[in-house]
């Protein structure tokens, strides 16, 4: 575990004291200010259809796709040019709830249902500095992609008949889009989470064991659209296999609007958190990721050669590779085990590799990787350490050397570091920090560490979603940390509103302009806050990108 106490010559700002960081307003270092961009309803293109938070005058589900969904999460700044004032910024709007979008607790008609679809997904936008503040600006490329948007496979399992359904309806849409990745050759990625919640069954239905295992029941988590949508009934025999379309990493091309998404098989199906790609030993792509259930798996994929090569021949380098889950030992090694149809305790249970990748999680239960406290995002340091946030886990009974808590209500960082920088088959790890251990720093206190960013200069960002300490009195708001890994300091920048996740980061090219997100301010209750808007106005909490600058003009984070 790292030390603590040193102080970081990274960090020259003022922290954020636990005091301060609790409002129904965003609260921020002194040493830095915030703006607020594109809440939910913000029109696609200046002067399009625009949703101000009013409950009685909500977006129709048309409206709402040509607006900025709910839900900010991962996101990410492809610049345009060379400067950094202007971008196309992809951003994932992973959920909103029924009595958050639609007002009520359950749709009253399809239309309601298209509303909920059309709030969800992904925004690709435009923004440029315009007289020294960011906004949105007009495009050829800006576009929404959503629960309904036209989408398509590749890789082993695209021509799989576990992806096809007797319906013979194209593969539609993306769900639950929670963080991200973005890859060498400028395409964004964004990863679908908690896509069982979506489905459920409007009769009789009797679960398999891989829906069992993804989670699936018939009511879902109280969405209802199964009872207007029938894509969605896991009762409706026409739509067999139309779950198994969801629970993939999904690369989108932020610079070309026509370009249809193309969901990469080869990474596996699971809850995906992140997609942290990485170039490795001999060019090649490496991609790890979390899947955020309690007692669930840390994995990675690796292109089968070089990147640059692979696509000079026209081939994805996410398509061919291989993929690997996290045995975590005691003695503070690890394995990467494949998950191959060559292994004999898989082929034993699986017909093929594409079954494999379509019931990833299953794969992983039979060659014996480690259960962990809900992995969340991954993010690769500069010098080849590895972070993975931890979130928390009520549930665990038996402490191990890699979830050292049980129960673990604030879960932890794990760090790891590759044999062969990223493609070897084994690693060596090390608790970065106990969460609970920051609690007696007024400026370190945090809980639920879930999003994660290492700059180039090796500072770690730490975002948080869930249950934060108490500190003097204070109960914290959801925040945003920067830690110096050398010294183990940890100091508080930013913190969120009320009810709300701080989640999503990313900055231009000359890291002055940092982006980061507020999910579900208030959590969708008006009573809580009226985010962006100011308390008393009678509007609903907005999700919003923050735009955090330094007041002296610098990096952010120094
Ligand atoms: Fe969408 Fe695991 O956070
Ligand atoms: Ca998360
Ligand atoms: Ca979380
Ligand atoms: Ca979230």
């Amino acid at each position: 575990a790292i030390a603590q106490g040193r102080s970081s010559s990274l960090m020259n700002f003022a922290a954020l004291p636990a005091a301060n960081s609790a409002g129904v307003m965003p609260s921020i270092s002194a040493d830095y200010q915030f703006d607020v961009l594109i809440p939910w309803g913000t029109p696609l293109q200046p002067g399009g259809p625009t949703y101000d938070g009013n409950p009685s005058t909500r977006p129709t589900s048309a409206q709402q796709a040509q607006q900025v969904g709910i839900g900010h999460d991962g996101m990410w700044f492809f610049p345009i040019g060379s400067g950094s004032d202007r971008g196309m910024l992809a951003i994932n709007h992973e959920y909103g709830t029924n009595s958050h979008v639609l007002g009520k607790a359950m749709p009253g008609s399809l239309e309601d249902v298209r509303l909920s679809q059309h709030a969800h997904g992904v925004a690709v936008v435009e923004i440029a500095k315009v007289n020294g503040k960011w906004q949105v600006v007009s495009s050829n490329n800006a576009r929404r992609i959503h629960g309904n948007t036209p989408v398509t496979f590749s890789g082993p399992a695209a021509n799989s008949p576990l992806l096809s359904t007797p319906a013979g309806n194209p593969p539609l849409g993306t769900l639950n889009n929670c963080a991200n990745g973005k890859t060498p050759w400028g395409t964004y990625l964004t990863c679908e989470e908690n896509f069982n919640g979506y489905f459920g069954a409007t009769g009789a239905w009797t679960r398999t064991e891989a829906q069992a295992r993804y989670g699936f029941s018939a009511g879902g988590f109280g969405y209802g659209w199964h009872n207007f949508d029938p894509r969605f009934d896991l009762s409706n025999p026409s739509y067999t296999h139309e779950e198994n379309r969801f629970g993939w990493v999904v690369e989108i091309d932020p610079m070309n609007a026509s370009q249809v998404p193309v969901k990469r098989t080869a990474l596996g199906r699971f809850k995906h958190e992140n997609a942290e790609l990485v170039v490795g030993q001999g060019g090649r792509a490496v991609v790890y990721m979390g899947d955020d259930e309690r007692f669930d798996y840390i994995y990675k994929f690796v292109s089968d050669s070089n990147w640059r090569s692979l696509i000079a021949r026209g081939i994805s380098p996410l398509d061919q590779g291989k993929l690997y889950v996290a045995k975590f030992n005691d003695n503070g090694t690890g394995n990467w085990i494949e998950l191959s149809i060559d292994n004999p305790a898989l082929k034993a249970k699986f017909a093929n590799q594409a079954e494999i990748l379509t019931y990833t999680r299953i794969a992983a239960d039979t060659v014996g990787a480690t259960p962990m406290d809900r992995p969340e995002w991954i993010a690769a340091a500069p010098n080849g350490d590895v972070y993975c946030t931890l979130t928390n886990n009520t549930q665990r009974r038996e402490a191990n050397a890699p979830n050292p808590l049980a129960p673990n209500p604030f879960g932890h960082i794990i760090k790891w570091r590759d044999s062969n920088n990223h493609v070897g088959t084994t690693f060596t790890w090390d608790i970065f920090v106990l969460a609970q251990n920051t609690h007696r720093i007024d400026q370190s206190a945090f809980g639920s560490p879930d999003g994660l960013w290492a700059d180039p200069d090796g500072r770690l960002f730490i975002q948080t979603d869930g249950t934060q300490p108490v500190v003097n009195g204070v109960q914290l708001n959801d925040q945003m940390l920067v830690a110096d890994p050398t010294t183990g300091e940890i100091r508080r920048i930013f913190a969120g509103v009320t009810g709300c996740e701080v989640t999503g980061i990313t900055v231009t090219p000359d890291r002055r302009t940092m982006f980061v997100n507020l999910q579900h301010p208030g959590d969708g209750d008006p009573n809580l806050t009226s985010f962006p808007a100011e308390p008393g106005s009678g509007r609903i909490p907005r999700d919003a990108t923050i735009v955090i600058t330094k007041k002296n003009g610098g990096v952010i984070g120094s």
